[in-house]
């Protein structure tokens, strides 16, 4: 069987953050000492995922190519792959289908950022699942904001439903979605929503009506955190700040997630740290044993 692939979704235009994303990619914006972008990659890397695409509108396409290389920096292949225009999430699976070549799948969407102990468990599990579709679910305080899930009384899950005025609940759907390979196919089947968009819970629909929707609760212990406002952004950015100052720890670095899976040496992240010498996150690479 092919292991599953990764898709990294960096595309959209980013109004919301206007005037800030009028010059450049949202994803390329810092979130305290790293680019939004490495964030979610480190992600798909400690899911144990090593081929990746990259998709990013045609504009930003050179940008993400020079901060980011072909991934053998940290063991991995990064492939960069256009979204003409932001027709929606679901369609990441169409534009990728020739990269996929009949893989499963994880996409991620490149402005989520999540943090928790115990997440490399909670992501190797879903890597490893034959199931159909497996998502997450996290309880939040502005579900409207989301795609929302719609349980029953005995907590099964009946539907998704984007960005709902009355939410049915408090559980939003992360933007990591861990599907198999019939993804592209079914992806083609969508029809473009109201607001034009082949809508990523619209594709999830479509294996809940199928029977093979699996959602894994992110309970309290894991932090989701949000980039789509100005305010959200900086809240972000000091939350890695904060808990890197205190901890000591680095959150977010594909350098030392690829060191930990042992898909680089020592010597290679060594190698990476002198890129950085000038700052706390060079010293930081530098001083690992
Ligand atoms: O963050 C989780 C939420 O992400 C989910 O709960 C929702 O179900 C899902 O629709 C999505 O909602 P958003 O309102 O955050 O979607 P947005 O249009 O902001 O796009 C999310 C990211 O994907 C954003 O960084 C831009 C990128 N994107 C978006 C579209 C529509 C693309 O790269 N291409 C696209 O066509």
């Amino acid at each position: 069987m092919e292991k599953r692939k990764g898709i990294l979704l960096a595309g959209g235009t980013g109004t919301r953050l206007y005037p800030i994303t009028m010059g450049i990619s949202k994803q390329l914006l810092p979130i305290y000492d790293k680019p939004m972008v490495y964030y979610p990659l480190s992600i798909l890397m400690l899911s144990g995922i090593r081929e990746i695409a990259i998709i990013t509108t045609p504009n930003d396409k050179n940008q993400y190519m020079e901060l980011l290389g072909d991934g053998s920096q940290w063991g991995i292949s990064l492939t960069f792959i256009v979204q003409p225009k932001p027709e929606g999430l679901a369609q990441a699976f169409i534009l990728a289908e020739d990269f996929l070549n009949g893989s499963k799948s994880a996409l991620i969407l490149g402005d989520n950022i999540f943090h928790g102990d115990g997440i490399r468990d909670l992501l190797k599990q879903a890597n490893d699942s034959d199931f159909g579709a497996s998502i997450f679910g996290y309880h939040v305080s502005d579900p409207e904001r989301y795609g929302v899930v719609e349980f029953d009384k005995s907590n099964n899950v009946i539907s998704i439903i984007e960005k709902p005025k009355i939410p049915p609940s408090n559980y939003a759907v992360v933007g990591l979605y861990f599907l198999d390979e019939t993804a592209p196919k079914r992806a083609k089947a969508l029809k473009p929503s109201k607001r034009g968009e082949l809508e990523i819970t619209s594709l999830l629909n479509s294996y809940l009506n199928d029977n093979s929707l699996t959602i894994n609760k992110m309970n309290r212990g894991y932090a989701w955190l949000d980039t789509g406002t100005h305010e959200s952004l900086l809240d972000a950015g000091n939350f890695v700040k904060t808990l890197q100052k205190r901890q000591g720890l680095q959150i977010g670095s594909p350098d030392i997630v690829a060191f930990e899976n042992d898909w680089i040496s020592k010597s290679e992240l060594k190698i990476r740290s002198e890129k950085f010498s000038k700052n706390a996150y060079g010293d930081y690479l530098k001083a690992i044993d």
